[in-house]
């Protein structure tokens, strides 16, 4: 997008409203951003152009929300949080757009003035016109901290220190990497289904005029960059779901494990997907000939497993169970194999979910960690003799990954061994402990940690 593009010339006012809309609904009600965006931007009359921008500024006013706030707190008179969020919110849409969004000066505090006029009332408008203007003036005397620093780095690339910390003790040199290609835009990938019918579904987005290709990795992937899940007729239809490339990997370990290199038909395996929701993996799983049993906590999200189930037409090899996996209601080893794709700090897709890097704090990681071993603990006696617990996770901090399977294997060391996890040319060994570790700097897909675990 050209600054003329971004600027208030040519867009206007109502696509800043429709950012606004969204941005403010992540933080009253921590919903999702794809949500937010997406139901901001539904039923309105913006034309194409306007919705990219309207999109592309709230998502990316999430994603810079520490570093808006820090520059934000260099020119207020009073703290950002004795400021009504509302109008911190319009400051943020304006602040992205003077710092980093190539918008001209004039443009976007103007924009940001009428948005406070139009949301708040004319009270705010001085206020949003002062802050915004002094920004504007200072932007380039600004006190950056030493990107060498947590801070500085955090500030740099749009996160909190504490995660700059982390990913430097798992990532090392490649941090600045994978935080960076923690900050592009993914795209969309679709998983094609039944499986194999990867090449036929390429051939229709493409005649429908979509760029569309095999992903590199995974065996049924397709990448559709810029396409629009909710207007594919193979998506509605039930020939394609929108799934990332890491998730796919995650099953075809689980399947190479299983069923030996190269994966193959799992006809008759049972498999128990103990944090299934919203049914990515188990459909996947399905799809390859598995019975599975689809298992969540929660009652409104393992319905969701069922409607993926139907809509992919595999509603016949999923079977949906809402229980707690601490407690599993099964038998011992009842399961060919075990998924645990466990509930985490989410920070391997923060492409995806700009807002989760604000909404975290530093003691998730141990306090999920901590859960993630006591699944894996109840869940180990439900797999057969010979058969594969594997664990994944969409995140790559070190409390959740190699410490809980080195956690695990410490207790259980004489029944379970750690497997290499056959992800094909993608991945690279975790640091200092089993598993392997899928990242989008690398890899072009989530960043993802996986650990099969075979039953002795
Ligand atoms: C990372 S998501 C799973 C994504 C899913 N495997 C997929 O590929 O579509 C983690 C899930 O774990 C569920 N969960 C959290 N705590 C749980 C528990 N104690 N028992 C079972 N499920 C749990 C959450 O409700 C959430 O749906």
């Amino acid at each position: 997008m050209s600054p003329a593009d971004a600027g208030g010339d040519v867009v206007g006012l109502p696509a800043r409203r429709a950012a606004y809309r969204a941005v403010r609904r992540v933080h009253s009600t921590d919903a999702w951003s794809t949500r937010a965006v997406d139901s901001a931007l539904r039923g309105g009359d913006l034309d194409a152009r306007d919705r990219s921008f309207a999109a592309n500024l709230a998502y990316q006013t999430l994603r810079w929300e520490g570093t808006l706030d820090w520059a934000l707190a260099r020119v207020l008179t009073r703290p950002l949080d004795q400021v009504q969020p509302e109008l911190v919110d319009i400051l943020r849409l304006g602040a992205w757009q003077l710092l980093r969004g190539g918008v001209p000066d004039r443009a976007a505090v103007g924009t940001a003035v009428d948005l406070a006029r139009a949301e708040l009332g004319p009270q705010a408008t001085g206020f949003a016109n002062g802050v915004l203007r002094g920004l504007a003036r200072t932007r380039d005397a600004l006190p950056w901290p030493d990107p060498a620093t947590d801070e500085g780095l955090g500030l740099a690339l749009g996160y909190a220190p504490w995660i700059v910390a982390e990913a430097r003790a798992v990532h090392g040199d490649r941090t600045r990497a994978v935080l960076e290609a923690g900050n592009e835009p993914p795209g969309l990938t679709l998983r094609a289904s039944p499986p194999g019918t990867r090449d036929d579904l390429v051939a229709e987005l493409r005649a429908a005029g979509l760029d569309a290709a095999p992903t590199r990795h995974a065996a049924d992937g397709v990448r559709v960059p810029g396409a629009d899940p909710a207007a594919l007729p193979a998506v509605a239809e039930g020939r394609a779901t929108p799934q990332d490339e890491a998730s796919m990997l995650v099953v075809e370990a689980l399947t190479a494990a299983l069923a030996g290199p190269g994966g193959g038909p799992l006809d008759g395996w049972r498999v128990l997907d103990a944090a299934a929701a919203p049914g990515g993996k188990t459909t996947h799983l399905a799809g390859l000939g598995a019975e599975v049993v689809a298992a969540d906590v929660r009652p409104g999200r393992t319905r969701l497993v069922a409607e993926a189930a139907q809509r992919l037409h595999l509603a016949d090899r999923v079977e949906t169970v809402t229980a707690d996996m601490t407690a599993p209601p099964f038998g011992p080893a009842s399961f060919d194999a075990v998924l645990l794709d466990a509930p985490c700090t989410g920070l391997g897709v923060v492409r995806r979910r700009p807002e989760l890097r604000w909404r975290r704090d530093p003691g998730d990681p141990a306090r999920l960690g901590a859960l993630q071993a006591q699944l894996l603990g109840a869940l180990a006696p439900l797999v057969r003799p010979g058969g594969v617990l594997l664990y994944s996770a969409c995140t790559w901090t070190r409390a959740e990954t190699t410490a809980v399977v080195e956690r695990f294997l410490a207790a259980e060391g004489d029944r379970f061994a750690a497997e290499p996890a056959r992800t094909g040319a993608a991945g690279r060994p975790a640091p200092a402990g089993p598993g392997t570790l899928l990242d989008p700097a690398a890899d072009t897909t989530d960043g993802f940690y996986l650990s099969p675990l075979r039953r002795t």
